[in-house]
């Protein structure tokens, strides 16, 4: 099957006056249709690029990003990104938020509404639709930028450190409704993350970076069903796995890939 996804040799450099930075340093990888793949790496390895490249935010200097066979050239509907600080309009309410993306595609007022509604309902916040986002805890608006991401039915979802800033509690309970979601719709989603437990918890495959530049380190594939459970021995050998690649472990001292 062709992947929806393909990043073909993509290098990326940012410069200015002085001098330049490689960012990224030639990578290659290809994404299915349906499957969940976290990128992980360490804060500055050019996590955020990467899902720029493929969300058309950003280009390649070098390579390519294909989505569906096509070259990746601006942001489409068809692929769209949730952001770190999940971009809610404050002066929206939850309702008009979800609608943002339905504005430019020939809805009608109220199908959008209905839509809206649905969506939000989808994401557990019917009784929360007329509230604006100041009023929602972090984890209801990452569920608002959820939900208007969804309503759009898109083909995939890139999610920049999507859950980083709330709770644990929040975060393993809108982790579990990820999964939900994404399995009810066949949604494929790439998820930036720099929490083991996360990738672990949720992909199928994780792309695991190293800095300066980043690159590709090494590629680990979970067939384990889901949801998965957190405390099985299972789950703990893919932690460790990952541990023991960034020497967290205790039982080693190299320095070179600290997280
Ligand atoms: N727009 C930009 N201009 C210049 N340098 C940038 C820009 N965006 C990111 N960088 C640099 O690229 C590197 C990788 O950044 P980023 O992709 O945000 O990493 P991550 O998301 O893994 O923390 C960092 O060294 C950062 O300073
Ligand atoms: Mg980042």
């Amino acid at each position: 099957m062709e992947p929806i996804i393909r990043v073909d040799r993509a290098s990326k450099s940012y410069r200015n006056a002085k001098s330049s930075e490689k960012v990224l340093q030639d990578l290659s990888f290809e994404i299915g249709q349906g499957e969940i793949v976290a990128i992980l790496g360490p804060s500055g390895c050019g996590k955020s690029t990467l899902l720029n490249l493929i969300g058309g935010f950003e280009r390649a200097d070098e390579g390519r990003v294909l989505f569906e066979g096509r070259p990746v050239e601006r942001p489409t509907r068809q692929c769209v990104m949730i952001f770190q600080n999940y971009g809610l309009l404050p002066w929206r309410t939850v309702r008009k938020n979800v609608e943002i993306g339905l504005e430019p595609s020939g809805y009608t007022a109220a199908e959008r509404k209905e839509r809206a509604s649905a969506y939000v309902d989808l994401v557990g916040l019917s009784d929360r639709i007329d509230h604006f986002p100041h009023q929602l805890s972090g984890g209801m608006q990452q569920r608002v930028a959820l939900a208007r991401a969804l309503a759009i039915d898109p083909k995939a979802v890139l999610m920049d450190e999507p859950f980083g800033a709330l709770d644990t509690f929040n975060r393993y309970h809108l982790q579990n409704e990820l999964l939900r979601l994404q399995n009810g719709q066949g949604l494929t989603v790439v998820i930036v993350t720099h929490d083991i437990d996360e990738a672990v918890f949720l992909a199928d495959r994780i792309l695991v970076m190293e800095s300066a530049p980043g690159r590709i380190r090494k590629e680990i594939r979970i067939p384990d069903a889901k949801p998965r459970d957190r405390g099985s021995t299972q789950f703990q050998h893919y932690r460790k796995l990952i541990f023991d690649l960034f020497h967290l472990s205790g039982t080693d001292d190299d320095p070179e890939f600290t997280i």
